[in-house]
């Protein structure tokens, strides 16, 4: 019989130990930014109704890319390709008990079926962070500092990224003053300028010709571009975005975040359901040029579930896959994720058993990560062992030192060794 690959899924990946160690190092650094801000921990299920994301993600999400099927009581299910629909649902079911505004965050594993490179998998882990109810932009500006704050936490600075900003109301009333369309026109055209770095230059102009824009209204589109954001609002004043925006900028200014963040008129998301501020995080380094972060404002997503239900959100995705891009490129991976002693204790066959089985316990009763070898190979191969399993020290105890009531301690780095009473034994690492 043929053999089966050991090769994971079409852009999927195993996670052997050094790899989970190094996922779990970076969320933990995320995690404790995020719980710093007085963000709180939630989680949903894998498995939703298709429906949660034909509602409001957007035609490229929920058709193309969603991994769905019928299960055996004929629903139509969804593996979830996002999290917001989810957490927008949680808030709905509970919103008379919860209390507002609320923050939270969760960094659950999604699947997209995406053509796989670099920075997007078919499978990665997202942490998502969510504000429900407060309908000012402070709330955006609190998302906005945390998603800086979680990369200023691996010593990242402005050289590094930037945090591309614009607003959807202020998009949407522009593509009006320009060109007379209403929304749902701005959206497609919203559509176009989200592909526009990922497409040649005369497809974009084609698929805005194809939606009645003219040269020269294309042309005034490029012009805003480059803008900073107070040019932009100056063509556009009376428009509520443009009055979210300004106030956004200036309040960055004032705490010395703009050097971080840019107004960006081509940030647009291709998310349906964001209705205010949108923004995403861009890594620097021009070989990872895939978004890192997207966001924003979404003003009513939580009325999908229940009937006039008022409660905004905000937030924003990031995902594992470019985070890891961006710290190995900028170097910005510790070299000793690890840290903390991790101990072996070896073995000989003078000694009982339940010794070292004791002698293990009384470590890990103190938190210091330890095994006992298993098995009752020679010295030299659990020694070996020790080394390849990136142990910091082994404990050794023979007859002689179970006489004497120690145990011998030797540090693999420097190969200083000391015999340390048994009683003491925790102190030694
Ligand atoms: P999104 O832009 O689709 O937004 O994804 C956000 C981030 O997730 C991206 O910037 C990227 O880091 C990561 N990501 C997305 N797709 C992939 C992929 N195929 N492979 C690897 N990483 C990927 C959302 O999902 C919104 N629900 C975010 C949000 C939360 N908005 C408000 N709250």
């Amino acid at each position: 019989m043929e053999k089966l690959s050991t090769q994971p899924y079409k852009g999927t990946r195993d996670f052997y130990p050094a790899d989970m160690q190094l996922r779990n190092w970076f969320f933990g650094v995320v995690r404790r930014v995020l719980e710093t801000a007085a963000f709180e921990e939630y989680n949903g299920p894998m498995l939703e109704s298709l429906d949660l994301y034909a509602a409001k993600s957007g035609e490229e999400l929920a058709d193309k890319q969603t991994y769905n099927f019928t299960d055996r009581g004929n629903r139509h299910v969804a593996i979830r390709p996002e999290m917001t629909p989810t957490v927008a649902r949680m808030v709905a079911a509970k919103m008379n008990d919860l209390t507002f505004p609320l923050k939270w965050f969760s960094i659950p594993n999604m699947y997209r079926y995406e053509a796989t490179q670099r920075g997007r998998l078919r499978e990665f882990w997202q942490l998502n962070v969510d504000i429900f109810g407060c309908d000012t932009y402070e709330a955006d500006l609190d998302c906005i500092i945390a998603a800086i704050n979680i990369l200023r936490a691996f010593g990242a600075d402005e050289t590094m990224f930037t945090v591309r900003i614009n607003n959807r109301r202020f998009f949407n009333d522009v593509i009006a003053a320009i060109t007379g369309k209403t929304e749902d026109d701005a959206k497609a055209v919203s559509k176009v300028v989200d592909r526009r770095n990922k497409v040649p230059r005369d497809v974009y102009e084609k698929d805005l010709t194809a939606l009645g824009l003219t040269a020269e209204q294309i042309a005034k589109l490029d012009s805003l571009y480059g803008m900073s954001v107070r040019e932009a609002a100056a063509l556009c004043p009376a428009s509520a975005g443009a009055g979210e925006l300004l106030a956004l900028f200036e309040m960055l200014e004032k705490l010395g975040l703009d050097r971080y963040c840019v107004f960006d008129f081509g940030i647009v998301r291709g998310l349906d359901y964001y209705t205010g501020t949108v923004f995403e995080v861009f890594d620097n380094a021009p070989e990872n040029n895939r978004a890192m972060f997207g966001g924003g404002r979404y003003d009513n997503l939580v009325g999908l579930f229940v009937k006039n239900a008022k409660i905004s959100g905000v937030g924003f995705g990031m995902g594992d896959v470019t985070l890891e891009n961006f710290l190995i490129t900028h170097d910005l991976i510790l070299s000793s994720v690890g840290g903390a002693a991790k101990v072996l204790v070896t073995r000989f066959d003078d000694v009982p058993y339940e010794e070292y089985l004791k002698l293990t316990e009384t470590l890990r009763a103190a938190g210091i990560v330890s095994s006992l070898y298993l098995g009752s190979k020679k010295f030299g191969k659990q020694l070996d062992y020790a080394v390849k399993t990136n142990c910091t020290h082994i404990c050794v105890m023979g007859g002689d030192e179970l006489a004497r009531g120690v145990v011998r301690v030797k540090n693999l780095a420097t190969r200083e060794e000391r015999d340390v009473p048994k009683e003491e034994i925790t102190k030694a690492f």
